[in-house]
């Protein structure tokens, strides 16, 4: 590996289980020399798996629900006390509809659940960052990274209101971004992912045929958590300091392809 956090303090939300993205971001992050902190939802920590994974990487684990200001509160006081001072980088990696856990329709949701949704998929990236922010939180030059897909461009209809979410979330790192670079040097940006085999993934409808689709779509093929992962790690790294404000596309090419001759050959009506 090549020490590119090495010194480095963060905040790891989101990993689940071995499969999640969020996982392999604080594998790479922990073999690239950095210290972190690992939180998830409390609920998300009955599962017992994240354990494993603070044993792995030497990491203390905060629970917080990132729809809770006075729970981000708490874990960004923490983990700088923890960490012995501010910190240098985040991961969001939070995603949940009610909605298509319920099984409901995108043309009739439950607003409550459109909410509740918006609140944990969203909204927390902002409520995050306002903590960071104004507890004057993280270093200069420090970086924030949200995921993201593909869906807040284009039309997925089985990905229901998350596209929104996403949309939402994509346009809160541009607008925090703003006001974090000017007046921190602190760069935010997001990730649009490939379709990748995870549990927030796999709750979407008809999710292995989106994710072959894909693959046959991209060029290089889709990007794997692992290859995200590495992608993250970049963006932490000193290596990126000026890009910012950013929705950057981690697809092996998906977003700007037509059509693949691959694709091709399954609409041909003639030899
Ligand atoms: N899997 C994909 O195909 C894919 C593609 C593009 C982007 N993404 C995004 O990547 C991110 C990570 O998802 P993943 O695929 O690794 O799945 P995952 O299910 O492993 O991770 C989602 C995480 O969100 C956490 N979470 C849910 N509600 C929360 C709350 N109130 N507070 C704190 N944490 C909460 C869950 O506990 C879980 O750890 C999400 O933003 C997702 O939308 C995933």
């Amino acid at each position: 590996m090549y020490n590119l956090l090495k010194g480095k303090k963060g905040i790891i939300f989101g990993a689940l289980n071995a499969e999640s993205i969020a996982w392999k971001v604080a594998e790479r992050a922990h073999e690239e020399g950095a210290e972190f902190v690992l939180t998830n939802a409390p609920i998300a920590m009955r599962m017992g798996a994240i354990n494993e994974l603070a044993e792995k990487t030497g990491s203390q684990i905060i629970p917080a629900d990132a729809t809770s200001m006075e729970d981000i509160t708490n874990l960004v006081e923490q983990s700088m006390e923890i960490l012995g001072g501010k910190i240098d980088f985040v991961l969001h990696s939070i995603g949940m509809s009610v909605n298509v856990r319920k099984g409901k329709h995108y043309t009739d949701p439950k607003y409550d659940f459109t909410t509740k949704g918006w609140d944990v998929s969203a909204v927390s990236f902002h409520k995050v960052m306002n903590v960071l922010y104004n507890k004057n939180a993280m270093n200069e030059w420090g970086s924030v990274v949200a995921l993201t897909y593909m869906a807040a461009q284009r039309v997925f209809p089985d990905y229901n209101d998350m596209a929104d979410n996403k949309a939402y979330l994509e346009s809160i790192a541009r607008s925090f971004g703003y006001f974090f670079g000017r007046d921190h040097k602190v760069r935010v940006n997001t990730i649009s992912q490939s379709p990748t085999m995870t549990t927030a993934g796999s709750g979407v409808k008809g999710f292995d045929a989106f994710l072959n689709y894909a693959e046959e779509m991209s060029p290089l093929g889709n990007a794997s958590a692992l290859e995200c992962a590495d992608y993250t790690i970049s963006l932490f790294s000193d290596l990126t300091k000026k890009v910012t404000l950013q929705n950057l596309f981690h697809d092996g090419g998906f977003s700007n392809m037509g059509i693949s001759t691959k694709v091709m050959e399954n609409f041909k009506t003639e030899e």
